[in-house]
């Protein structure tokens, strides 16, 4: 079939070509017939138009223009005319306008697409997944894939401004310690041994530092086999930066500017800088979190010393534990028992607490709990010492554990409460730097510590003199709105402390010389001071997008499973190719 040279997109055609010829090309979106005349919508990715057959004025075309159906691909030849008043669309951009046809081509037919191609799409998501091609025709789609692309761009012009270079690294590449499991990748020529994919360009960076690069960027792909969350993929996209001689602000404030630029291309708005500071203890003792949403209060409160002499023995215990008890109190809310049990039972479920307590506080100075025989009876007058704005009509909830435990339980609880009484502000963006995270986490269950970040993150000074749980690291995340956007810090680069750091990790000499003998060797030959970062791409197109689903973001996406429902990967392969790879199943 003949196809037009196009001269003009559907969503671009305005009051500048009323009365003139123009060629479109797109797909189908709908046909109406109506009162002998036939309009049909057409869509680019542009936008929409509408086209009218008029059989009186071309009988053949009409009869042609009746065959066509959602999703057929045309060109037409048409002239622009300017609607009457009452038929204008306010719906489109083009709605004033439409075209009328002279000349149609159907270039390609569809059967019925399995869902409508338009926003409020009722199809269930894995039937989308499954025909992604055609769900990404949605306009919302497209203006998401749009973002996505202006974002980068506008980091790759910035950054080349401040004289970065953009620099790739290898994909089949070896483990890399970002805390995940690694996607393995076979060896056909070196049986029984595996390149892993990059869980981040972490090491090469670094090496390219040793490499006198001085300032490295890259949009890299990264892949991580974890547990799936609404916020990662197995594989998604880091804008990874490092940069030699430099301190931690030297960093931000570039990230600082990265954030600024695409703000500014985007929304055409400026955000102020340098963004706030929090050092990791005030977050996690204000927020429960390493990744605080600043946009609403209700901070956890530690209420520990009104239990010190509790009748409750279980609260008595846990404090005798050496733990705490901490509250976040609800302002104001009436809560039936139902609605109490409810959050009782989230709260256990999914936020990770032994346990919630409430106490709701009455006009009369009352309260009502179930454990209201165990509290005194000046418990209001007790709590206000330590919460000076409680007030009757207010509502505890109360968490008691260890520190970690209870706090984090009180994070979550936090911002599901923010979010059930519309406690949030959400056309604000609050940008955060978090600093001076723990360098070591201790997992009880594998009874070890491990990098908070990874092993290369820089101690801050004085550390070999301090308890291992009290060392404090040059690293820094960037949070907005509850979020983490990127992570850094600055890197070990003198051998000695390397390996001291690998002996707190429990990493022998060998193994050590195994994964990173290449590192290792690389800070003996004048290894120069560095630091960087990486903004996850999608995490940013999300909070610029305002959506939840890290899927809307990316043209391709899995599953919570980890499947692609389009290729059906991962797949099963030919014996052959096992066989080629020495692999037996
Ligand atoms: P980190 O592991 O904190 O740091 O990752 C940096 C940023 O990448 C994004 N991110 C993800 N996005 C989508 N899906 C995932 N599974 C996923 N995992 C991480 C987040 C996160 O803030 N090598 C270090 C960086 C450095 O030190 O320079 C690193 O990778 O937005």
């Amino acid at each position: 079939m003949e196809l037009f040279k196009r001269s003009v997109y559907c969503g671009h055609v305005s009051q500048d070509f009323v009365g003139k010829e123009i060629f479109l090309c797109g797909w189908v979106q709908g046909r109406r017939d109506l009162g002998g005349l036939i309009f049909i919508d057409l869509r680019d990715r542009s936008g929409i138009i509408q086209l009218v057959f008029n059989p009186e004025k071309n009988k053949q075309l009409a009869e042609q223009a009746h065959t066509l159906r959602s999703e057929f691909v045309i060109s037409v030849r048409g002239t622009v005319v300017e609607r009457s008043p009452e038929s204008i669309n306010k719906k489109i951009l083009t709605g004033s306008f439409e075209v009328s046809i002279l000349d149609l081509s159907i270039v390609s037919s569809s059967p019925t697409p399995p869902f409508e191609i338009e926003d409020d799409v009722q199809a269930c998501e894995d039937l989308r997944l499954k025909y992604r091609y055609l769900d990404l025709r949605r306009p919302k789609m497209h203006q998401y894939i749009k973002l996505r692309h202006e974002v980068i761009l506008s980091v790759r012009e910035y950054l080349n401004k401040l004289e970065f270079y953009e620099i790739e690294t290898p994909l089949l590449s070896k483990s890399t310690p970002e805390g995940a499991r690694d996607f393995l990748v076979p060896s056909r020529l070196q049986k029984e041994s595996f390149y892993a994919l990059p869980q981040s360009p972490q090491i090469y960076k670094q090496l390219l530092m040793s490499a006198g690069m001085e300032k490295y960027f890259q949009i890299a792909r990264c892949f991580r086999d974890e547990d799936f969350r609404s916020n990662r993929q197995p594989e998604f996209s880091q804008l990874d930066l490092e940069m030699s001689f430099v301190h931690e602000d030297d960093v931000q404030s570039v990230m600082e500017g990265v954030v600024e630029t695409v703000w500014r291309r985007v929304f055409g708005e400026t955000i102020r800088l340098p963004f706030s500071h929090m050092k990791y203890e005030e977050a996690f003792a204000r927020f429960g979190s390493d990744k605080p949403d600043t946009r609403f209060d209700l901070e956890i409160q530690d209420i520990t010393i009104v239990f010190e002499n509790t009748d409750a023995r279980f609260l008595k215990k846990v404090i005798d534990d050496n733990g705490k008890i901490g509250a976040l109190c609800v302002k104001d809310q009436a809560f039936s028992r139902s609605a109490l049990k409810g959050w009782e039972e989230k709260a256990k479920k999914y936020f990770g607490a032994s346990g919630l307590l409430w106490v709701s506080f009455k006009q009369d100075g009352s309260f009502d709990s179930p454990v209201s025989k165990l509290l005194p009876e000046d418990f209001f007058k007790q709590i206000r010492d330590v919460i000076p704005t409680i007030a009757p009509g207010d509502t505890l909830f109360i968490v008691a554990g260890s520190y970690q435990a209870a706090w984090t339980a009180l994070g979550r609880l936090r911002n599901a409460l923010g979010k059930a009484f519309n406690l949030i502000d959400e056309s604000k963006y609050n940008f955060l730097w978090v600093t001076d995270f723990p360098l070591l986490e201790w997992y009880e269950a594998d009874k070890r510590w491990y990098a908070k970040h990874h092993p290369f993150t820089l101690p801050r000074k004085g550390w070999e003199n301090q308890e291992i749980a009290k060392i404090k690291a040059h690293a820094y995340d960037l949070v907005c709105n509850g979020e983490e956007l990127a992570g850094g810090s600055l890197r070990i680069y003198d051998p000695a402390t390397q390996k001291k750091i690998f002996k707190l990790l429990g990493i022998s000499e060998k193994e050590a010389q195994d994964k990173f003998g290449f590192l290792l060797e690389a800070q003996q030959y004048g290894f120069p001071p560095h630091g960087g970062i990486a903004l996850g791409i999608e995490r940013l197109v999300m909070a610029l997008a305002k959506t939840d689903s890290i899927r809307d973001v990316i043209a391709f996406p899995k599953t919570t499973t980890g499947s692609c429902l389009m290729t059906q990967s991962p797949s099963q392969v030919d014996k052959k190719q096992l066989k080629e790879l020495g692999i037996k199943i």
